[in-house]
């Protein structure tokens, strides 16, 4: 089967994305079908449907449901500094030279596709450790499709034992209270969150590095061109994207994506066609 083909010949899962995009505002649209259905086979047993029918009647009665379902279908498997050889590359490579650079006012930065806020947090313990004098200009936006992940992610309140994945010199920006770990308001102050598509994203200020890991490998090939076209958008100059270890820039967009570590899958932003 295709990536764009439905999963059921009878045309069920259209009807259960248009049924979570009427009554949820969900959308499923880029996701490669050949990945929904996998989950979708999750999704029946647990939320104990029968079949697609089921599941249809189920989103369109009940709310939180509908919320679980779009959760379970558009995985969000995050970790706090996930693959940490990429976090201090950005550290020693990228941050330096966009400080270097933009000399003043404020250093936009973007985690698209944030789930529960882990990988924004992480870059902005990063930065206020090594950046320290600077922190006052940065500002860090994480969106993400899934309003259930945005709300976790402004609590910035995770699970005792994801302090594990924190390397030692950042442990200092988050504390361990008896609710689990959570972000200092240090960390807080300069990251804000928000439900939305990237592609449906229009930022007031142009963005010095676009973090998009983990995202691109689920959808399917026109809309990965279609994210990273708009990531080319809203890049100021100049712009870095980061891309998850196992992802990679469409050859048609590769003149404007100019690898800077293909190790590391960073990139430089080239806005101008050479
Ligand atoms: C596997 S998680 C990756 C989280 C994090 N970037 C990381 O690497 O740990 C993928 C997330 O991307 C979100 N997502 C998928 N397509 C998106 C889109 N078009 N715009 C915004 N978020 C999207 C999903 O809701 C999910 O939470």
């Amino acid at each position: 089967m295709s990536e764009n083909e439905l999963p059921f010949s009878n045309g069920n899962f259209a009807l259960l994305e248009q049924a979570l995009r009427k009554h949820y505002g969900a959308d499923l649209s880029g996701y490669k079908y050949s990945f929904l259905q996998r989950r979708l086979e999750i999704a029946l047993k647990r939320l104990r449907c029968k079949d697609v029918e089921e599941l249809i009647q189920l989103v369109i009665a009940d709310e939180a449901k509908a919320r679980l379902l779009f959760s379970i279908l558009t995985i969000n498997v995050s970790s706090f500094f996930r693959n940490p050889d990429v976090f201090q590359f950005i550290d020693t490579h990228v941050l330096p030279e966009i400080f270097r650079v933009v000399q003043s006012g404020t250093i936009n930065i973007l985690s698209g596709g944030c789930s529960t806020g882990e990988e924004t947090y992480s870059l902005a313990a990063m930065i206020a450790e090594s950046f320290s004098q600077e922190i006052s200009r940065v500002n860090i936006v994480g969106i993400d499709l899934d309003p259930l992940n945005i709300e976790k992610a402004e609590k910035g309140l995770y699970p005792p034992e994801s302090a594990g994945d924190i390397p030692l010199k950042y442990k200092k920006f988050f504390s361990i209270s008896p609710e689990g770990l959570q972000v200092d308001p240090a960390l807080r102050k300069i990251t804000s969150f928000k439900t939305t598509n990237i592609v449906d994203l229009k930022p007031e200020n142009p963005f010095h590095m676009v973090i998009v890991r983990n995202v691109l490998i689920f959808l399917q090939r026109a809309y990965q061109s279609r994210i990273l076209a708009h990531v080319l958008s809203i890049a100021a100059t100049p712009a870095f994207l980061v891309l998850g270890k196992v992802e990679s820039v469409p050859r048609e967009l590769a003149h404007f994506f100019k690898p800077l570590s293909l190790r590391h899958r960073v990139y430089r932003i080239i806005k101008e066609k050479g």
